[in-house]
Protein backbone atom coordinates (compact mmCIF):
# COMPACT_ATOMS: atom_id res chain seq x y z
CA UNK A 1 0.00 0.00 0.00
CA UNK A 2 1.13 3.39 -0.52
CA UNK A 3 2.03 5.83 1.94
CA UNK A 4 -1.38 7.85 1.86
CA UNK A 5 -3.26 4.78 2.00
CA UNK A 6 -1.30 4.08 5.72
CA UNK A 7 -1.90 7.87 6.56
CA UNK A 8 -5.60 7.50 5.86
CA UNK A 9 -5.69 4.17 7.82
CA UNK A 10 -4.52 5.50 11.09
CA UNK A 11 -6.28 8.68 10.76
CA UNK A 12 -9.41 6.10 11.07
CA UNK A 13 -8.33 4.19 13.44
CA UNK A 14 -7.82 7.27 15.38
CA UNK A 15 -10.96 8.46 15.47
CA UNK A 16 -12.85 4.29 16.06
CA UNK A 17 -14.34 4.56 19.38
CA UNK A 18 -13.17 1.55 21.41
CA UNK A 19 -15.86 1.59 23.38
CA UNK A 20 -18.59 1.71 20.47
CA UNK A 21 -17.09 -1.07 18.80
CA UNK A 22 -19.14 -3.86 17.04
CA UNK A 23 -19.12 -6.90 19.02
CA UNK A 24 -19.98 -8.52 15.83
CA UNK A 25 -19.39 -7.72 12.19
CA UNK A 26 -21.34 -9.50 9.40
CA UNK A 27 -19.71 -9.53 6.34
CA UNK A 28 -21.28 -10.94 2.69
CA UNK A 29 -17.95 -11.07 0.64
CA UNK A 30 -19.87 -10.23 -2.96
CA UNK A 31 -18.14 -9.27 -5.98
CA UNK A 32 -15.44 -11.45 -6.41
CA UNK A 33 -16.81 -12.72 -10.40
CA UNK A 34 -17.46 -9.06 -11.32
CA UNK A 35 -13.92 -8.29 -10.57
CA UNK A 36 -12.51 -10.54 -12.50
CA UNK A 37 -14.29 -9.80 -15.53
CA UNK A 38 -13.26 -6.12 -15.37
CA UNK A 39 -9.45 -7.44 -15.35
CA UNK A 40 -10.85 -9.73 -18.09
CA UNK A 41 -10.02 -12.96 -15.95
CA UNK A 42 -12.35 -15.61 -15.14
CA UNK A 43 -14.05 -15.76 -12.59
CA UNK A 44 -11.90 -17.73 -10.40
CA UNK A 45 -9.48 -15.04 -10.50
CA UNK A 46 -11.97 -13.12 -8.49
CA UNK A 47 -12.72 -15.23 -5.86
CA UNK A 48 -8.84 -15.75 -5.11
CA UNK A 49 -7.88 -12.36 -4.95
CA UNK A 50 -11.10 -11.80 -2.90
CA UNK A 51 -8.85 -14.45 -0.10
CA UNK A 52 -6.41 -11.64 -0.14
CA UNK A 53 -9.23 -9.30 1.25
CA UNK A 54 -10.07 -11.71 4.05
CA UNK A 55 -6.52 -12.01 5.08
CA UNK A 56 -6.49 -7.96 5.09
CA UNK A 57 -9.81 -7.74 6.98
CA UNK A 58 -9.72 -10.20 9.91
CA UNK A 59 -6.29 -9.05 10.70
CA UNK A 60 -7.86 -5.66 10.99
CA UNK A 61 -10.45 -6.61 12.74
CA UNK A 62 -8.68 -9.08 14.88
CA UNK A 63 -6.36 -5.77 15.41
CA UNK A 64 -9.63 -3.61 16.46
CA UNK A 65 -10.77 -5.90 18.96
CA UNK A 66 -13.97 -7.32 17.59
CA UNK A 67 -15.35 -10.24 19.29
CA UNK A 68 -16.79 -11.97 15.84
CA UNK A 69 -17.00 -11.73 12.63
CA UNK A 70 -19.22 -13.99 10.12
CA UNK A 71 -18.60 -14.30 6.64
CA UNK A 72 -20.68 -15.23 4.13
CA UNK A 73 -18.56 -17.81 2.20
CA UNK A 74 -21.19 -20.32 0.35
CA UNK A 75 -24.84 -20.32 0.06
CA UNK A 76 -27.32 -22.85 -0.48
CA UNK A 77 -28.13 -21.05 -3.62
CA UNK A 78 -24.33 -21.01 -5.04
CA UNK A 79 -24.98 -24.67 -5.50
CA UNK A 80 -26.95 -23.16 -8.96
CA UNK A 81 -23.15 -21.89 -10.87
CA UNK A 82 -21.20 -24.03 -12.86
CA UNK A 83 -19.88 -27.39 -11.44
CA UNK A 84 -16.72 -26.08 -12.42
CA UNK A 85 -16.79 -22.63 -10.35
CA UNK A 86 -18.50 -24.77 -7.58
CA UNK A 87 -15.95 -26.91 -7.29
CA UNK A 88 -13.19 -24.11 -6.79
CA UNK A 89 -15.20 -23.02 -4.22
CA UNK A 90 -15.11 -26.09 -2.33
CA UNK A 91 -11.29 -25.77 -2.55
CA UNK A 92 -10.55 -22.46 -1.18
CA UNK A 93 -10.62 -23.68 2.39
CA UNK A 94 -8.19 -26.02 2.12
CA UNK A 95 -6.18 -23.50 -0.26
CA UNK A 96 -6.56 -20.64 2.15
CA UNK A 97 -6.03 -22.31 5.48
CA UNK A 98 -3.00 -24.14 3.89
CA UNK A 99 -0.90 -21.11 4.80
CA UNK A 100 -3.38 -18.65 6.96
CA UNK A 101 -4.26 -21.58 9.46
CA UNK A 102 -0.45 -21.35 11.29
CA UNK A 103 -0.91 -16.98 11.75
CA UNK A 104 -4.80 -17.48 13.02
CA UNK A 105 -3.80 -20.05 15.99
CA UNK A 106 -0.98 -17.66 16.74
CA UNK A 107 -3.35 -14.74 16.77
CA UNK A 108 -5.68 -16.90 19.24
CA UNK A 109 -8.22 -17.04 16.78
CA UNK A 110 -10.96 -19.11 17.04
CA UNK A 111 -12.65 -20.76 13.67
CA UNK A 112 -15.89 -21.88 13.08
CA UNK A 113 -18.04 -23.15 10.65
CA UNK A 114 -21.76 -23.05 10.03
CA UNK A 115 -24.01 -24.37 7.46
CA UNK A 116 -25.17 -27.49 6.02
CA UNK A 117 -21.92 -28.69 6.27
CA UNK A 118 -22.28 -32.55 6.03
CA UNK A 119 -23.22 -31.86 2.47
CA UNK A 120 -20.06 -30.59 1.58
CA UNK A 121 -17.27 -32.36 -0.44
CA UNK A 122 -14.85 -34.39 1.35
CA UNK A 123 -12.02 -32.27 0.97
CA UNK A 124 -14.06 -29.18 1.97
CA UNK A 125 -14.93 -30.97 5.19
CA UNK A 126 -11.33 -31.96 6.17
CA UNK A 127 -9.69 -28.87 5.94
CA UNK A 128 -12.31 -27.23 7.96
CA UNK A 129 -12.71 -30.08 10.62
CA UNK A 130 -9.06 -29.37 10.96
CA UNK A 131 -8.98 -25.90 11.26
CA UNK A 132 -12.27 -26.28 14.20
CA UNK A 133 -9.61 -28.66 16.24
CA UNK A 134 -6.46 -26.59 15.86
CA UNK A 135 -8.16 -23.26 17.33
CA UNK A 136 -10.86 -24.84 19.44
CA UNK A 137 -8.72 -23.56 22.41
CA UNK A 138 -8.02 -20.30 21.51
CA UNK A 139 -9.55 -17.36 23.21
CA UNK A 140 -9.55 -14.79 20.94
CA UNK A 141 -11.83 -13.13 18.35
CA UNK A 142 -14.35 -16.25 16.58
CA UNK A 143 -14.11 -16.35 12.75
CA UNK A 144 -17.13 -17.70 11.97
CA UNK A 145 -17.33 -18.73 8.32
CA UNK A 146 -20.97 -19.21 6.29
CA UNK A 147 -20.41 -22.17 4.18
CA UNK A 148 -23.63 -23.94 2.75
CA UNK A 149 -25.14 -21.76 4.92
CA UNK A 150 -28.89 -20.56 3.63
CA UNK A 151 -31.01 -18.40 6.66
CA UNK A 152 -34.30 -20.08 5.73
CA UNK A 153 -32.23 -23.34 6.10
CA UNK A 154 -31.34 -22.86 9.48
CA UNK A 155 -34.71 -21.35 10.72
CA UNK A 156 -36.27 -24.59 9.67
CA UNK A 157 -33.62 -27.07 11.09
CA UNK A 158 -34.26 -25.27 14.27
CA UNK A 159 -38.02 -26.13 14.02
CA UNK A 160 -37.16 -29.25 13.46
CA UNK A 161 -35.00 -29.76 16.43
CA UNK A 162 -37.59 -28.02 18.31
CA UNK A 163 -40.37 -30.03 16.78
CA UNK A 164 -38.46 -33.05 18.15
CA UNK A 165 -38.37 -31.73 21.61
CA UNK A 166 -42.00 -31.05 21.72
CA UNK A 167 -42.99 -34.44 20.44
CA UNK A 168 -41.00 -35.79 23.06
CA UNK A 169 -42.38 -34.14 25.80
CA UNK A 170 -39.00 -32.58 26.90
CA UNK A 171 -40.45 -28.75 25.76
CA UNK A 172 -44.18 -27.33 26.21
CA UNK A 173 -45.45 -25.07 23.13
CA UNK A 174 -45.95 -21.93 25.74
CA UNK A 175 -42.05 -22.31 26.40
CA UNK A 176 -40.69 -21.40 22.89
CA UNK A 177 -39.33 -17.68 23.43
CA UNK A 178 -37.46 -15.57 21.41
CA UNK A 179 -34.33 -16.33 23.41
CA UNK A 180 -34.95 -20.20 23.09
CA UNK A 181 -35.58 -20.02 19.83
CA UNK A 182 -32.44 -18.30 19.31
CA UNK A 183 -29.96 -20.60 20.69
CA UNK A 184 -31.26 -23.53 18.29
CA UNK A 185 -29.73 -21.52 15.22
CA UNK A 186 -26.12 -22.08 14.38
CA UNK A 187 -25.25 -18.79 15.75
CA UNK A 188 -27.02 -20.02 19.23
CA UNK A 189 -24.46 -18.80 21.57
CA UNK A 190 -23.51 -16.21 19.78
CA UNK A 191 -24.60 -11.87 19.99
CA UNK A 192 -26.78 -10.96 17.28
CA UNK A 193 -24.38 -8.77 14.42
CA UNK A 194 -24.30 -5.19 14.98
CA UNK A 195 -23.02 -4.52 11.58
CA UNK A 196 -23.58 -5.91 8.27
CA UNK A 197 -21.44 -5.33 5.97
CA UNK A 198 -22.66 -6.00 1.86
CA UNK A 199 -19.61 -4.62 -0.86
CA UNK A 200 -20.10 -4.97 -4.79
CA UNK A 201 -23.45 -2.60 -5.07
CA UNK A 202 -26.11 -4.95 -4.20
CA UNK A 203 -28.66 -3.97 -1.94
CA UNK A 204 -29.86 -7.33 -0.26
CA UNK A 205 -29.34 -10.02 2.08
CA UNK A 206 -29.68 -12.97 -0.29
CA UNK A 207 -30.74 -15.47 2.31
CA UNK A 208 -28.49 -14.39 5.37
CA UNK A 209 -28.73 -14.66 9.02
CA UNK A 210 -32.13 -13.55 8.57
CA UNK A 211 -33.48 -14.02 12.13
CA UNK A 212 -30.19 -12.53 13.26
CA UNK A 213 -29.89 -9.56 11.41
CA UNK A 214 -33.25 -8.36 12.54
CA UNK A 215 -31.61 -5.44 14.54
CA UNK A 216 -28.53 -4.77 13.00
CA UNK A 217 -27.04 -2.07 11.20
CA UNK A 218 -26.46 -2.28 7.65
CA UNK A 219 -23.59 -0.92 5.61
CA UNK A 220 -23.53 -1.20 1.75
CA UNK A 221 -20.31 -0.29 -0.74
CA UNK A 222 -20.15 -0.67 -4.78
CA UNK A 223 -16.65 -1.68 -4.13
CA UNK A 224 -16.43 -5.52 -5.48
CA UNK A 225 -14.85 -7.50 -2.71
CA UNK A 226 -11.14 -8.02 -4.32
CA UNK A 227 -10.78 -4.09 -3.98
CA UNK A 228 -12.46 -4.04 -0.47
CA UNK A 229 -9.65 -2.78 2.11
CA UNK A 230 -8.94 -2.06 5.35
CA UNK A 231 -10.09 1.67 5.12
CA UNK A 232 -13.53 0.40 4.10
CA UNK A 233 -13.95 -1.35 6.64
CA UNK A 234 -12.89 1.44 9.10
CA UNK A 235 -15.13 3.47 7.28
CA UNK A 236 -17.98 0.97 7.62
CA UNK A 237 -17.44 0.99 11.55
CA UNK A 238 -16.88 4.52 11.87
CA UNK A 239 -20.14 5.26 10.53
CA UNK A 240 -21.78 2.64 12.52
CA UNK A 241 -20.47 4.81 15.09
CA UNK A 242 -22.24 7.57 14.55
CA UNK A 243 -25.60 5.63 14.27
CA UNK A 244 -28.54 5.98 17.16
CA UNK A 245 -29.72 2.25 17.38
CA UNK A 246 -33.07 2.56 18.75
CA UNK A 247 -34.16 -1.35 18.91
CA UNK A 248 -37.92 0.17 18.59
CA UNK A 249 -37.73 2.44 21.29
CA UNK A 250 -36.44 6.68 21.93
CA UNK A 251 -33.26 7.55 23.47
CA UNK A 252 -34.27 10.98 23.54
CA UNK A 253 -37.20 12.97 24.48
C1 LIG B 1 -18.97 -13.77 -4.06
O1 LIG B 1 -18.67 -13.29 -5.32
C2 LIG B 1 -18.44 -15.15 -3.82
C3 LIG B 1 -19.48 -16.17 -3.67
C4 LIG B 1 -20.77 -15.98 -3.77
C5 LIG B 1 -19.02 -17.50 -3.38
P1 LIG B 1 -19.55 -13.66 -6.57
O2 LIG B 1 -19.00 -14.88 -7.19
O3 LIG B 1 -20.99 -13.73 -6.21
O4 LIG B 1 -19.29 -12.41 -7.49
P2 LIG B 1 -20.31 -11.68 -8.44
O5 LIG B 1 -21.48 -11.30 -7.60
O6 LIG B 1 -20.67 -12.66 -9.52
O7 LIG B 1 -19.57 -10.50 -8.95
C1 LIG C 1 -24.23 -14.04 -1.52
O1 LIG C 1 -23.75 -13.65 -2.75
C2 LIG C 1 -23.55 -15.29 -1.06
C3 LIG C 1 -22.13 -15.16 -0.73
C4 LIG C 1 -21.42 -14.09 -0.81
C5 LIG C 1 -21.50 -16.36 -0.28
P1 LIG C 1 -24.47 -14.07 -4.11
O2 LIG C 1 -23.66 -13.54 -5.22
O3 LIG C 1 -24.72 -15.54 -4.10
O4 LIG C 1 -25.87 -13.34 -3.98
P2 LIG C 1 -26.93 -12.90 -5.09
O5 LIG C 1 -27.16 -14.09 -5.97
O6 LIG C 1 -26.34 -11.76 -5.83
O7 LIG C 1 -28.13 -12.50 -4.30
MG1 LIG D 1 -22.45 -12.36 -6.18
Amino acid sequence: MNRDGQKRESELIKLISAEKLPRHVAIIMDGNGRWARKQGLPRIAGHREGMNTLKEIITCANELGINVVTLYAFSTENWKRPSWEVEFLMRLPEEYLKTELQPLIEKNIVIRAMGDLEQLPAVTKRAIKNALQATKDNTGMILNFALNYGGRNEILNAVKKIAERVQEGALKPEEISEDLFTRYLYTGDLPDPDLLIRPSGELRISNFLLWQLAYTELWFTRTLWPDFNKEHFLKAILDYQERERRFGGINKI
